[in-house]
């Protein structure tokens, strides 16, 4: 059944966790798809584990609509939610509902994620006014790294989780069906979590949170440029593609492949005229 922001809503109420993963391609957000998962993002993630940049600074508006739409193709029924990246919401609340409006028309998004507390929310209540479902996302936000100084966990201080307390309401206020707490400290994400109506999703946050998220290049054991402390891996699928790739290149080369059973024939008369 097509999962929608209502489902976000009733699982939280319910007291039932919600399970979001990332894809960025047709035939990966399929498996994903068909695993049962209730959302998939399509996360700026993608300028480091797709497009081997360092950070998701460079990720543009192109790169989430191509990947995004590739996603929605092969999503039946999990909620396609699509990050904004930098730059498409920070300039201006127009620049905000325009963008949004573009990764739902030609990206097919269930909803739009972007990243930041009460400095964003003007533009969270003008692109849910839009009829466009917003996800917030509060702790470590990737595109501030510059700002932040590094992969850092975020609301250690007072001051800080109490920011952040007071960024979760007001994202919650501006309209927001969920917001994602990253690298948090995990007693204040279930403070957060037990502070709102709408769902917590999160990664690096403790399981006190509605959800969790986790980037599924990390969950196969796919992408070991860097692996953050909350990361499990459930499977090596790296290993397993490697020795797969080994083995293709063995078997071309010492010429077992292709086999007769991967080879199409023709009749000889046919061949023999042409010599
Ligand atoms: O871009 C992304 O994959 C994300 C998750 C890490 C939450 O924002």
């Amino acid at each position: 059944m097509k999962k929608t922001v209502t489902t976000f809503q009733k699982a939280k109420e319910e007291g039932r966790k919600i399970t979001m993963l990332t894809a960025y391609d047709y035939s990966t957000a399929k498996l994903v798809d068909e695993s049962g998962i209730d959302s998939i993002l399509v996360g700026d993630s993608l300028g480091n584990v797709i497009l081997g940049y360092e950070d998701t600074i460079s990720v543009t508006m192109e790169d989430m609509i191509h990947h995004g739409a590739a996603v929605a193709r092969g999503a039946k029924n999990a909620l396609v939610v699509i990050d904004m990246p930098f730059m498409s919401y920070q300039t201006s609340v127009y620049d905000a509902v325009m963008n949004a409006g573009r990764l739902m028309k030609e990206g097919r998004a269930g909803a739009v994620k972007l990243e930041g507390g009460r400095s964003v929310c003007p533009q969270i209540k003008s692109i849910t006014e839009a009829g466009i479902p917003v996800v917030g996302h509060l702790g470590l936000t990737p595109q501030s790294i510059n700002a932040f100084g590094g992969f850092k966990v975020q609301g250690k201080s007072q001051e800080a989780a109490k920011k952040l307390i007071e960024d979760a309401l007001a994202v919650q206020e501006a309209g927001a069906i969920a917001v994602v707490l990253e690298c948090v400290p995990a007693k204040l994400a279930a403070l957060v979590t037990e502070k709102l109506d709408i769902p917590t999703i999160g990664i690096g946050a403790g399981n006190q949170c509605d959800g969790q998220v986790l980037v599924y290049q990390d969950l196969l054991g796919m992408f070991t440029d860097f692996v953050p402390k909350f990361v499990r891996q459930f499977a090596n699928v790296g290993k397993v593609m490697t020795e797969a790739f080994a083995a293709y290149d063995r078997a071309v080369k010492d010429g077992s492949f292709p086999a007769e059973e991967h080879t199409y024939q023709i009749e000889d008369e046919v061949i023999e005229k042409l010599y």
